[in-house]
């Protein structure tokens, strides 16, 4: 019985799972039974995004030995931020109250680090809940989404679902948004453009300038909506946001979260900074951080101000990516330069095969394909975890018979 009943709750949680934060969750869960989503698979279990964009998924029917390097989420190897952690579990005891004048303070304290109104600033229990209501909010109506292909999934797949439709625009040769192309795609059903900067999943940057002119154009005709959730890892991440658009009065949604460089991802806290007409719209659904439990608001606050966990991140962020593209450069592979805390590069090998022998080697990462090739996505790890997946992926992919 208690077998049955463990069982349904798992297939549960990976439906839902599935249904709100789209592809994301997929592969991570080794999910491959397509009767159970909106989402297109093809007869191989495998994702379809667009006519050239498909995510691969690993079979979950195999008996895998244990994980010793979790490389497929783009989680902070070395977190919790210690501050957070210490803040947590000083505060775990007031759980039996709601956080409201918690959440206040730290709405309040966002709004200071980022130099804005409180009023521009809106919680949530991750930055995916963040991008999807939003999708809710604008695209009930219909309407259409533009983005780049490859581009981060979770928004524009709950505005397909809610009706919209998608046009996607490839990014250039040299992997940065296509700024001309995306203008020349809005048309009057435009709701939304949604830009990635770093995208995922290819790690690459647009010029900041360049995107700070185009978010001054194109926000007169309609919202653009800007995922920063790896500018943290840039050296100069603070100088390349777009929030100071939102100073300017332009119509610009910021999103960003605690998941990557404060190491926070299983507390779930994200936030959207906004003008208050936007903010007013997404809160119209969403209960301004009320998703949040009181623990995480505080580690929250105090992850803000652990500025040494987060140099910290960044820098051995920084070697492990450098030693994992010399080693995959000398190996013979062609990665991609990464801004952020994962890299791709093409392999030659099917995708799920691929997944399915990285993971026989204790190793999991993720498998796409665009751009005509099949690519790894790697998650940087700790550099004991990218000598791991080194040696694996010289074994899976030199060794194919
Ligand atoms: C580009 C991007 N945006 C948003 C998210 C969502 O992060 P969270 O919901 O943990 O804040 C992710 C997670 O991997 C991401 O890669």
């Amino acid at each position: 019985m208690k077998n049955h009943l463990s069982m349904n709750r798992r297939a549960w949680l990976k439906k839902s799972l599935l249904t709100t934060t789209g592809a994301i969750a997929a592969p991570y869960l080794g999910f491959s039974n397509r009767n159970y989503t909106h989402l297109k698979f093809d007869q191989y279990g495998n994702i379809v995004h667009g006519s050239n964009f498909k995510e691969f998924t690993f079979s979950d029917k195999v008996n895998y030995p244990v994980l010793q390097a979790k490389l497929n989420a783009n989680e902070n190897p070395y977190g919790p931020s210690p501050m957070a952690l210490s803040a947590f579990n000083s505060n775990v005891s007031q759980s039996n109250r709601y956080a409201w004048d918690e959440l206040f303070e730290l709405t309040e304290e966002i709004a200071e680090f980022e130099g804005v109104q409180p009023e521009n600033i809106v919680l949530g229990p991750g930055s995916s809940d963040l991008l999807e209501k939003t999708a809710i909010c604008y695209f009930m109506d219909g309407g259409n989404v533009i983005s780049a292909d490859p581009a981060y999934m979770s928004l524009i797949k709950v505005a397909q679902e809610a009706g919209a439709e998608w046009k996607s625009v490839p990014l250039k040769k040299d992997w940065s948004h296509d700024l001309e192309a995306m203008k020349k795609a809005v048309d009057s059903d435009t709701k939304l453009i949604y830009i990635c900067n770093p995208n995922n999943p290819t790690g690459t940057i647009t010029d900041s300038a360049e995107l700070v002119n185009f978010c001054r154009e194109m926000s007169k005709k309609t919202t653009v909506f800007i995922d920063e959730a790896y500018l943290w890892f840039l050296e100069d991440g603070a100088k390349q946001s777009m929030v100071s658009l939102v100073n300017e009065g332009c119509d610009v949604i910021i999103a960003r979260t605690f998941s990557k460089i404060h190491g926070l991802a299983g507390l779930r806290i994200g936030y959207a900074v906004a003008n208050t007409k936007s903010i007013e719209k997404i809160q119209r659904i969403t209960r301004a951080g009320m998703g949040i439990s009181l623990p995480s608001v505080y580690a929250a606050k105090s992850a803000l101000k652990d500025v040494a966990f987060i140099e910290k991140s960044r820098s051995l962020n920084f070697k492990a990516r450098a030693y994992t593209y010399e080693t995959l450069i000398d190996a013979g592979f062609n990665p991609v330069e990464s801004h952020t805390s994962f890299m791709i590069f093409p392999i030659d090998m099917e995708g799920k095969e691929f997944l399915n022998k990285m993971r026989m080697n204790s190793v999991a990462v993720r498998a796409f394909e665009f751009m005509d090739k099949t690519w790894c996505r790697v998650s940087i790890g700790t550099l004991s975890e990218m000598e791991l997946f080194s040696k694996s992926v010289k074994d899976v992919l030199t060794k194919k018979a």
